[in-house]
């Protein structure tokens, strides 16, 4: 079977596995794990923030993420179909006791006068927005590149307005490699979180960035929500390893594009559904109606290939 339901299907290579057994280890709650402990100074290198901290998932990345920009009551302005908002089993109302406050998109980008917009409407009766939160890529657009200078736009509002910008950047190398943008996130927003376990394809972690002081109440919040770990280096020399081999994204960009030129040469005779590629590692096929889309993952499947059924119409093609 070629599984293509999603990148975060993929499973670490010979080599990712190879690294856990020579990882240097300690005990991460004492900050003595060496492994981690470089994971972490590399990244905030890489993209020019101040400290990092490794996290099980891209979704404690995003909550803790919330928990510090935020009080209780307050909003954050976010797409309709950001993951922040939709995918992570309601963590930002539970945890934060935040609202989100939808806004107009196009792909992920939101427009600097929307933003400006909602704030101007937001002064008497509504809650105090405190927190922008920006995907890149952007999944529910076919995994849409937000341009980094756009980001860089944003910010500056986010400053003038003294509110928070958090990137929830799952999938940012995607992006950066596509991009070939600066790779300074740490001089455009206050948070960002990316993953090793999608695409990259490091079985488990993600990475949270931003100042000396976020990064120290991170590791409060972190503890508080049970993601303290020990040895944990035996993973972190995985994330390490995949992303080193980060260069083969692209490959999977070239595969995409691929399968989406032959799709749009081949034609879609019955005129069964509109394709969407995004110049990333994904292809969606919107089709007139639940049932068509059904039909075509059943052929599919029964020629060894997976796929996955987004909003009841669109079909995702994923590669990793
Ligand atoms: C855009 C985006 N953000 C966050 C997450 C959450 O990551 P995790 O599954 O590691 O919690 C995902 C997961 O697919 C995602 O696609």
């Amino acid at each position: 079977m070629i599984d293509l339901r999603s990148d975060t299907v993929t499973k670490p290579d010979k080599d990712i596995l190879q690294e856990a057994l020579n990882a240097e280890l300690g005990d991460d709650e004492y900050g003595e794990d060496p492994t981690v402990n470089e994971l972490q100074e590399k990244c905030s290198k890489l993209l020019g923030f101040e400290d990092a901290l490794f996290v099980s998932s891209g979704l404690m990345g995003n909550q803790i993420s919330l928990l510090i920009h935020n009080t209780p009551g307050s909003e954050v302005i976010t797409t309709s179909d950001s993951h922040i908002k939709n995918y992570e089993h309601g963590a930002a109302s539970f945890l934060s006791r935040v609202q989100f406050r939808e806004v107009e998109h196009k792909n992920g980008i939101i427009d600097l006068d929307e933003i400006a917009t909602t704030f101007e409407k937001s002064k008497v009766h509504k809650p105090n927005i405190k927190t922008i939160a920006v995907e890149n890529t952007h999944l529910a657009s076919g995994g849409s590149i937000v341009p980094y200078n756009h980001i860089k736009k944003i910010y500056q509002l986010t400053q003038q307005l003294n509110v928070n910008l958090h990137i929830d950047g799952a999938r940012v190398w995607h992006a950066i490699l596509q991009e070939d943008s600066s790779l300074n996130y740490g001089s455009i927003c206050d948070s960002l979180t990316f993953c090793f376990s999608k695409a990259l394809g490091a079985p488990i972690g993600s990475m949270l960035l931003g100042t000396k002081e976020f990064i120290k109440e991170a590791r409060e919040f972190r503890k508080i929500l049970g993601g303290g770990t020990r040895q944990v280096g035996v993973i972190a020399s995985m994330a390490n390893k995949a992303l080193d081999k980060r260069q083969r994204l692209l490959e999977d960009h070239a595969k995409a594009e691929n399968i989406y030129k032959a799709l749009v040469e081949i034609g879609d005779e019955k005129n069964e559904f509109s394709l969407k590629y995004q110049n990333t590692n994904m292809v969606f096929l919107e089709f007139e109606n639940n049932e068509i889309a059904n039909q075509f993952i059943e052929r599919l499947q029964n020629q060894q290939v997976l796929s996955g059924l987004i909003n009841k119409n669109t079909v995702r093609l994923v590669f990793s």
